[in-house]
């Protein structure tokens, strides 16, 4: 009984380690962002080193796209989160976002 259980042990902390940047995959939109991303946006979505992105901000006509290409590949001294988010951690801060601008997200 001991071997399996220390080398599940094992697992569950590499499984920890690797992960999107220490957070779940299941993890929602709110919390990718709080943790990737208010330290440049702020937890309020007004900006600081980034732009603001909340309610009436320059991206609030920008389609889709254009923010699941933004945050997979970086933009400008944005950084590329390809390869800490999966594509689902960037759909559903995508879509944290577009909700917090008032808008649809399947538009
Ligand atoms: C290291 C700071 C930093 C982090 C972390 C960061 N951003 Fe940015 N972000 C920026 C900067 C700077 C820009 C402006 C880029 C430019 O155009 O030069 C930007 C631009 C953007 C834009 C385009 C805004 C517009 O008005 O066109 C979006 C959308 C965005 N970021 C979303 C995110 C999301 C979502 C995350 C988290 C996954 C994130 N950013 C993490 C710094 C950051």
């Amino acid at each position: 009984m001991h071997r399996p259980s220390a080398l599940l042990l094992t697992l569950l902390l590499l499984a920890a380690a690797c992960g999107g940047g220490g957070l779940d995959e299941q993890a929602g939109g709110p919390e990718i962002f709080s943790a990737t991303c208010a330290r440049c946006h702020a937890a309020d979505l007004s900006g600081g080193i980034g732009p603001r992105l909340g309610m009436g901000a320059p991206s609030s006509d920008k389609p889709l796209e254009y923010f699941v290409q933004t945050i997979s590949r970086g933009q400008g001294r944005m950084p590329s989160f390809d390869g800490s988010l999966s594509a689902n951690q960037i759909q559903r801060v995508v879509e944290f976002i577009l909700v917090e601008q008032g808008r649809e997200f399947t538009e």
